[in-house]
């Protein structure tokens, strides 16, 4: 069975999701990597019986050491894809060079458009009518990397913010697991 390692660094929504869809029948969740001590995402892990990893930066020397380390355990598992789900950190040249073409992001707008770490907000600032989700490979650049696939919405007239962040997300929810499937088939 193919194997997949996710990284994240907060909620894990979209980990849980990932793992309730496809784990043990599409592909096998071998790996949650987290960078954040005490984050919920390890909770999640923990409940669905998924093994975990604790990196933190600080930790290190520098960046180029702390992905050494995780590249280690990365090769223990030697994973089909890296799947990144809310992973707060840039992927380094080192990481990079080792993956690049296995790893993928997935982010809360439609890209080109508002890249970066508040792409539903900057969505709503800027006053968008129409919202959506990302699913890339990841590159050097943040959220530039080649686009595999996208789903947008039309925002109601009413409609709240929150109302807007839950409907991303259980986009996100959906999307993912599909295309991280095909990616894998
Ligand atoms: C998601 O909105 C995703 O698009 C972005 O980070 C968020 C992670 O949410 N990259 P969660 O931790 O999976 O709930």
């Amino acid at each position: 069975m193919k194997k997949i390692v996710v990284l994240a660094s907060g909620s894990g929504s979209n980990f849980e999701a990932i793992v309730k869809k496809l784990h043990g029948d599409s592909c096998e969740v071998a790996l949650l990597v987290c960078d954040q001590p005490g984050a919920y995402c390890l909770k999640r892990a923990e409940t669905l019986g998924i093994k975990t990893l604790q990196l933190t930066l600080k930790d290190f020397d520098s960046k180029v050491r702390y992905e050494l380390e995780m590249i280690k355990h990365l090769k223990a598992v030697n994973p089909d894809l890296i799947v990144l789900a809310g992973y707060m950190k840039l992927i380094g040249e080192t990481l990079l060079a080792e993956y690049e073409g296995k790893i993928i992001n997935i982010h809360p707008a439609l890209l080109p458009a508002f890249p970066g770490r508040n792409g539903v907000e900057d969505a709503l600032t800027y006053g968008v009518k129409v919202m959506g989700v990302t699913v890339h490979y990841v590159d050097a650049g943040i959220d530039t990397g080649k686009i595999i696939d996208q789903e947008s919405f039309k925002r109601a007239e009413d409609e709240t913010a929150s109302e807007s962040k839950e409907k991303i997300h259980a986009i996100e929810h959906e999307l993912y697991p599909r295309v991280i499937k095909h990616l894998l088939t």
